[in-house]
Order: structure tokens, then C-alpha cells, then sequence
């Protein structure tokens, strides 16, 4: 026991960097808690409880759909797995729902190709009310994790003080570290303390965890997506340069496939998750999914703006007084994606633009293609006039790039 205080007391006096070399790209895969909840009720529901069956079954749909091999890899776990702790303070699932144990899990995760998420929260208790990790259960929990084959932890805040929030993550990024399993680490301290400075120290949490919730839980709903967006665009100014390869903001997970979202607005949820370079967690029924939403989530281009190596989070542009917002994100090869973004309820907008109005100046000459129609738009140059013509609650996204100088005058 005592051996284990000084340790904890070491780690917790140490700043130490979260040296996992994970995530140099956003997250991609799915993760149970705004679909599944905590449904425990395995006997009334035993297809949608969150049981080892529901992630074997979205395990199976990752591999085999497409999913996994367009980088869709995490398998995330949320609350209500936990059954308690045995009589040595060790985690333990729920016997009844998971009968074979995590580390089952993570091996049949593994092999599928795909790695295997957990979560617990610092703090007394889980959000639902399950056994959390207080300070003096960080290095235990994380050895068990780690000792599970576990692949990322989202930590979550309820339960506990802010004085324990700021002993607590960077005590349990170094004891991950110090398991020596490379283990993504996913924090919602922020969210708990308004996602803010001087509250919220950005460049500690650059250091310490790999993503981090900012901000509320999304909620299957439009009304949802909008306060989101809102908030990070009315904050940009904090947020965009605080990502970067290995540490991200994180909005929250796609509503896509579920029931609050139009087509046109799953559209702009993808687009504009995309531009602002945050994590795609889905988190919907892969086993009835339809397949108009495997399209938007599927879609190649857009995955690899998402996954851009330089990793720039992208930014409100322009609010313009017809109530179209334009996104701009910076990529490799000097490449840009764009976002129109109409918050409109009337009808498709046409929206007339130039490269000039969106910053751009000089002389190059852009081509777009069309994200989501495949269309494309040659011989754009900045003082030239274009027009687009965007849904309501709709998105008309490009991803633009030069294609080189353009002519001098002929001779
Ligand atoms: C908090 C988190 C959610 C989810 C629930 C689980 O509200 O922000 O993402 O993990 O807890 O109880």
C-alpha cells in the first residue's frame, strides 16, 4: 500500500507530458453513450442494452461494412459498464452484461482490426451513478485498463472538485504513461469548468490528454448541433489554436442515423465537424443504419479532409447578413476545405461569392470539387464571382486546391 502512495505522490508532483505519439488525426470510430445511454435492461432489451453482445455486434459492423478500413477503428465503451470492485479495489463489468470481461472485449476488437475505448470518471461516482476513480484509485485503474488491453479512456468529471480535477487528469496521464501501453486519453475536465481560460489551462491539457470535451453534451437534435457550433465558433478565437496533431477539441459525437437530424442537416453535422478538425465518433445503430447515412459518414473525401496531416482546425469566416456562414480550413499542398453553411428556413439559397470575399488574394487559380455531389468548379480565381446554392439547415462543401499559375498575357 505504501509503496503505492509514494508512487501516486511521485506521478501526481511530476509534470509529465502525455509522450503517447497517439492520434496525430482525429479519432475516428463509434462510441455508445448518445445512442445507447444506459440501457441496462438486458432482459426487456436484450439487443440494445449495453452489454458485451451490443459491442461484439457494432465490433462485427465496423469490420465488415466498410467502416474500419476507412479509419473508423475505435470501439468505445461509455458509463454503465461497471459492476464494482473486488475486494482488492479492482474494476470489475457487470458480471451479468459482460461475462467475459473486458479484456475479452479488447481481444475480439483486436482481432478485427479495431481498438477497444473505456470510460470512467474522476470523481466518487460515473455520471450514472457508478463506482468513479478517486485520486487514490488513478494508478489501479490504469493499470487495469492497461492490463485489459485497453486503447483509449475517456475520463469523464462528474463527482468530483475542481481542486480534484486538477490533481486528477494530469495524475492519471502520467499513470497511463507509466504503464507503458500507448493509451489515447480523452478528457472532459474542460467541460466541467465552463471550457474556458482562465478556468480551462489549454496548453496543460495539449500536454496532457490526446482530446478533450469543451463544451455540453450533444443530444439527438438540431437545436443541439446548433448550440454546439455556436459556442465553438463564438470561441474560436481561443480554441482553433489549441489543436493540432495529438490533442483535440471535441464537439461531441455524430448524431448521424439517428432520429433529431434531417438528411440536410446530418450533411452539415459531417461538414462542419470535419472543418473544425474534431473527432468522428458515431454514435447510431450500425446493424439498421440506412444507407443514406453511410453515405455522408462514408464519404472518402471527407474522411480525408478530417484526417489532413497538417491537423488545423478550421474557422468561421464570414457570418454574412443573409444567414449564410462560410468555414475555412487550411490543409496539405496548400489545399483548403470550404463550408457554406445556411441557417436559412426558407429555401435553397443562392449564395454569391468570390475567393477575394473569403480572404483569398493574388493571382492563383483554385479548382473545387464538390464534397458531397462530386462536382467540379475550375478556373476560380480570387476577384472572380460564383455562386452556390445551399440547402436550408444545409451545407455546400469543397475541398479547393490550385492548380497552378495561371497564364501570362499572350504575346
Ligand atoms: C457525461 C458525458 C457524456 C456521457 C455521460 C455518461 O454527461 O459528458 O458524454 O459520457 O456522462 O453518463
Amino acid at each position: 500500500m505504501l509503496w503505492k502512495t509514494v508512487l501516486l505522490l511521485a506521478l501526481a508532483d511530476q509534470v509529465l507530458a502525455l509522450e503517447n505519439g497517439l492520434l496525430r488525426t482525429p479519432p475516428m470510430g463509434w462510441l455508445a453513450w448518445e445512442r445507447f445511454r444506459c440501457n441496462i435492461d438486458c432482459d426487456a432489451d436484450p439487443k440494445n442494452c449495453i452489454s458485451e453482445q451490443l459491442f461484439m455486434e457494432m465490433a462485427d459492423r465496423l469490420a465488415e461494412d466498410g467502416w474500419r478500413d476507412l479509419g473508423y477503428t475505435y470501439l468505445n465503451i461509455d458509463d454503465c459498464w461497471i459492476g464494482g470492485r473486488d475486494a482488492n479495489g479492482y474494476l470489475v463489468p457487470d458480471p451479468k452484461r459482460f461475462p467475459n470481461g473486458i479484456a475479452f472485449l479488447a481481444d475480439y476488437a483486436h482481432s478485427l482490426g479495431l481498438q477497444l475505448g473505456i470510460y470512467e470518471d474522476l470523481g466518487n461516482f460515473t455520471c450514472m451513478g457508478y463506482p468513479g476513480t478517486t485520486l487514490d484509485k488513478v494508478l489501479q485503474d490504469a493499470q487495469t485498463f492497461a492490463k485489459w488491453k485497453v486503447d483509449m479512456l475517456k475520463l469523464d468529471g462528474c463527482f468530483s472538485t475542481p481542486e480534484e480535477q486538477a490533481k486528477g487528469y494530469p495524475m492519471m496521464a502520467a499513470a497511463l504513461n507509466a504503464t507503458g501501453r500507448p493509451i489515447a486519453f480523452s478528457c472532459s475536465w474542460p467541460a466541467y469548468e465552463g471550457g474556458l481560460p482562465p478556468k480551462v489551462n489549454y496548453s496543460l491539457l495539449a500536454d496532457i490528454c490526446n482530446l478533450w470535451r469543451n463544451y455540453d453534451d450533444i443530444q439527438d437534435s438540431w437545436s443541439s448541433v446548433l448550440s454546439i457550433l455556436d459556442w465553438f465558433a463564438d470561441n474560436q478565437d481561443v480554441l482553433q489554436p489549441v489543436a493540432g496533431p495529438g490533442h483535440w477539441n471535441d464537439p461531441d459525437m455524430l448524431l448521424i442515423g439517428n432520429f433529431g437530424l434531417s438528411f440536410e442537416q446530418a450533411r452539415a453535422q459531417m461538414a462542419l465537424w470535419t472543418v473544425l478538425a474534431a473527432p468522428l465518433f458515431m454514435s447510431t445503430d450500425l446493424r439498421t443504419i440506412s444507407a443514406q447515412s453511410v453515405d455522408i459518414l462514408q464519404n472518402p473525401l471527407m474522411i480525408k479532409i478530417n484526417q489532413d496531416p497538417l491537423g488545423i482546425q478550421g474557422r468561421r469566416i464570414l457570418k454574412d447578413k443573409s444567414s449564410i456562414e462560410v468555414f475555412l480550413r487550411p490543409l496539405a499542398r496548400d489545399a483548403y476545405a470550404v463550408v457554406f453553411f445556411s441557417r436559412r428556413a426558407d429555401m435553397p439559397y443562392r449564395f454569391r461569392s468570390s475567393l477575394a470575399q473569403l480572404g483569398f488574394s493574388g493571382s492563383g487559380v483554385y479548382e473545387a470539387q464538390d464534397v458531397y455531389t462530386g462536382g467540379i468548379i475550375s478556373g476560380l480565381q480570387a476577384e472572380a464571382n460564383f455562386t452556390v446554392i445551399i440547402n436550408p439547415s444545409g451545407v455546400v462543401m469543397w475541398y479547393l486546391y490550385p492548380t497552378g499559375e495561371p497564364e501570362g498575357p499572350q504575346l
